[in-house]
This record gives structure tokens, C-alpha cells and sequence, in this order.
């Protein structure tokens, strides 16, 4: 059993590649359950059905789908913190609408409805889950979190940072008051418990592949590159990209010339990038892919003689490590040769070079503030590792 996790930045074609893959699984003879965990959902709309909280076979196909209530996992788990939290707020004269909004954790929504996937992944009911989920880090920033329990209250406390100062006191009362009582104790545990379970499952590549969807253009590229630097630092397993909107050869308007060749850089960029992960070009279709017939379409085209339910990668050209005190990063360079080591750090970029291999790495936070102590190849990884900054004389 094996669960497929589409992410990327708004709009780039999640939903769209999601369900083409699911179809082409399903069309496979696998049996799988294609699941949006989105609160905006579009899952529905892209397969032109209704869909609910509950599996439903797609006419016409073998595939399931639903969408997750968000709201529905959010109030079985969280809903008594919140109440707490929102009344707390409201007797500091907060309206009971923001109350009720601020109360409820950046990314918190998200984490819950991902909860539900440990019970079809426990369930045995289905080979592939696919799932479909919202755009934001904020879920997978809280999933990769060492300590979530501290990234929760953290992520509390940010709630009351700048304009909404004002009610940290509420905040604080209410979070320390409802907090020690057994019942809410034994809740927030069981959320956790479920949560560490999921990430486990999430970082095991026996079990996981994430699925990162971009567009040809730089800001997509960035963003992904910080998803993708924050996936690894977390062992989540990326196991392929999916470059989506490539202007087709058939488009010969000069007009898109300039579109065309820069598009083609970007492709070259994302291949050097994330050598050896398989990178799938996608072609911009002439109208939105819509309707079973065009996902499957779509499906058999982006992956051709490839089983989309298989592990797409067996290595990970990028991991985080700590040793002797030291935090290090591993990256892969197998084939490059023998060459000085050049590294350059510039606010939180890495510049790579090594003879004629070149890689900008985005640093994830916990780096970026240090700076890189030695480097070294080791077997087919070149590795460097990071300290604090000497202090300027
Ligand atoms: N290759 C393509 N050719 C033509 N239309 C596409 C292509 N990929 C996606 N689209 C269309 O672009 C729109 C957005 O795609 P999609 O909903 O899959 O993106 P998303 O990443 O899930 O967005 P969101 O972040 O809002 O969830 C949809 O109307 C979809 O049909
Ligand atoms: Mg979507």
C-alpha cells in the first residue's frame, strides 16, 4: 500500500495531476482511493461529480474519490481546545467571529484531515492513496516539526505577535487553564500520537512518495525549492516533479518565443536540480482538463509505460544530518569527478560548485543563520557541514 501526496504552490495543477494519476492507477487494476484534503476543494469540479466525505466510486471507472470535511476532523479533535480559546478571546471583547478564527492554528485544518489518511492507510481497503492537498506549507511545515508540541504553542504565540498583542493575555490564560485539565490533556496526546504515527508513514519510502507540482517560471521554482529543501530536512520522500503549462511545439507564434525559450531553461533548471529524480514535462492542453476522459488522457500521456503506484525514486539526493554537534548537509554528486569544492553562502542560498556541477540549495531556516565549517566528499555525497558564525572582530 502506498500513499501519493501531490503538493506545490496555488494553482500550478495539484487537483489536475492528482486525479490523472489516480485514474491511470485505477485503470491499472489498483485499487485506489483519491482523496482531497483541501478545504477549498476542487476535486469534485476537475472530475465533473459531487463528491462527499465519504468514498465513492467514479462512474465509468474503478477509481474512488472523496473530499475531506476538514471541519468535520478539526471539531473531533480540536474542537473543545478552540471553544476554550475563543471564549477566552471573547471575554477580551474580541467579536466572536475573529475569536472563533483566531483560535484555530495556522495549517491545524490541514494536519487533522491528513490524520483521517492513517485509517485507510490502516484500513487494508486499498493499494494507492492519492491525495490531493492545499497549497500552503503550513500542514507540512507543522507534520515535519521535531517537536510539535512546542511548533502548536509557538505557532500560538505567533497568533499574538504585532496587532493582535492585545490579546495575549487571553491567550496565555486560556492556553495554560484548559491545557492542564485531563480530558483536553488526553485529546491534544491523542491528536499528537496520530500525527507521529502519520509522519513516520509519511518519511518511510516503503510507504510514501511526495509529488511536487511546479510551473515553468522562476517563482515557482523558488518556492518549490524551499519545499523541497523543507520536505528533505523533514525525510519526507519527494520521489519525482511534474513541470505543468509547458507551452506545446505546436505553438509557433512568435509572440511566445521569448515565453518557449525560457520555459525550456526552466525544464533544464528543475532536471540539474533534482538530478536523479525523474522530472515529468506536461504540456498545456487547449482547455482546462476537466472531465474523466480528459484526466485519464492526460494520466497515459504524463506517464506512459510507468505504474504511477510505484516508487518513482530510490534515493534522495538531498538529507539533513547532525554529527559530533555539527549540522550537516548531505548532497548527492555521483559522477562528478574529482574537484576542489567551491561554497559560497549568500543570505540563505548555498551555491554549489564542484568542476562543472553547479546547485543553488535553499537553507532551511536552521542553516541559513549558520555558515558552512568544512566540506567533503564522502562516497557519492558531497557534505557539508555548518556552525555558527564566527563574531566579527
Ligand atoms: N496542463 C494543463 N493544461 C490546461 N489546463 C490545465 C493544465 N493543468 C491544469 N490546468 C487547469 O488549471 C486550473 C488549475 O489547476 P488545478 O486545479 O489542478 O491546480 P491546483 O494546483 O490544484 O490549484 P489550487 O492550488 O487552487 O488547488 C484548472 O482549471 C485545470 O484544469
Ligand atoms: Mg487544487
Amino acid at each position: 500500500m502506498r500513499t501519493i501526496l501531490f503538493t506545490g504552490k496555488g494553482g500550478v495543477g495539484k487537483t489536475t495531476l492528482s486525479a490523472a494519476t489516480a485514474l491511470r492507477a485505477a485503470e491499472l487494476g489498483h485499487r485506489t482511493l483519491v482523496i482531497s484534503t483541501d478545504t477549498a476543494h476542487s476535486l469534485g469540479d476537475a472530475l465533473g461529480v459531487t463528491l462527499s466525505n465519504a468514498p465513492q466510486r467514479l462512474p465509468g471507472t474503478e477509481l474512488e474519490a472523496l473530499e475531506l470535511d476538514t471541519g468535520e476532523e478539526l471539531e473531533r479533535y480540536w474542537g473543545n481546545i478552540k471553544r476554550r480559546l475563543a471564549d477566552e478571546l471573547a471575554a477580551q471583547g474580541v467579536s466572536a467571529p475573529v475569536a472563533g478564527e483566531l483560535a484555530i492554528l495556522p495549517g491545524l485544518d490541514e494536519l487533522v484531515a491528513l490524520v483521517r489518511l492513517r485509517h485507510y492507510q490502516a484500513h487494508g481497503a486499498y493499494d494507492l492513496l492519492v491525495i490531493d492537498s492545499a497549497p500552503t506549507g503550513a500542514a507540512m511545515r507543522l507534520l515535519g516539526a521535531p517537536d510539535l508540541q512546542r511548533a502548536v504553542s509557538r505557532n500560538v504565540r505567533g497568533l499574538s505577535s504585532g496587532a493582535a498583542r492585545l490579546l495575549m493575555p487571553a491567550l496565555s490564560r486560556a492556553l495554560k487553564q484548559p491545557l492542564s485539565e485531563m480530558a483536553l490533556q488526553t485529546q491534544i496526546q491523542s491528536l499528537f500520537d496520530e500525527i507521529a504515527d502519520l509522519r513516520q508513514a509519511l518519511s518511510n519510502r516503503d510507504l510514501t512518495s511526495v509529488r511536487l507540482v511546479l510551473n515553468p517560471d522562476q517563482l515557482s521554482l523558488r518556492e518549490t525549492q524551499r519545499a523541497y529543501t523543507y520536505m528533505c530536512l523533514f525525510g519526507l520522500n519527494v520521489d519525482s516533479l511534474y513541470v505543468n503549462r509547458l507551452l506545446p511545439p505546436s505553438v509557433q507564434d512568435p509572440f511566445f518565443a521569448h515565453w518557449k525559450a525560457d520555459q525550456a531553461v526552466h525544464v533544464d533548471e528543475v532536471r540539474a536540480m533534482y538530478a536523479p529524480l525523474p522530472v515529468f514535462p506536461l504540456t498545456l492542453q487547449e482547455r482546462e482538463v476537466v472531465g474523466v476522459p480528459a484526466l485519464s488522457a492526460l494520466g497515459r500521456a504524463v506517464y506512459a509505460n510507468i505504474d504511477p503506484s510505484s516508487a518513482l525514486a530510490d534515493e534522495q539526493p538531498l538529507r539533513f544530518e547532525s554529527r559530533n554537534g555539527y549540522q550537516v548537509l548531505r548532497l548527492g554528486v555521483s559522477g562528478v569527478g574529482t574537484h576542489e569544492v567551491q561554497l559560497d553562502k549568500v543570505g540563505d542560498e548555498l551555491r554549489v560548485r564542484l568542476g562543472n556541477f553547479r546547485r543553488t540549495l535553499a537553507l532551511p531556516q536552521v542553516l541559513a543563520a549558520l555558515e558552512p565549517a568544512w566540506a567533503s566528499i564522502e562516497g557519492h555525497d558531497l557534505v557539508v557541514a555548518f556552525r555558527e558564525p564566527t563574531p566579527q572582530q
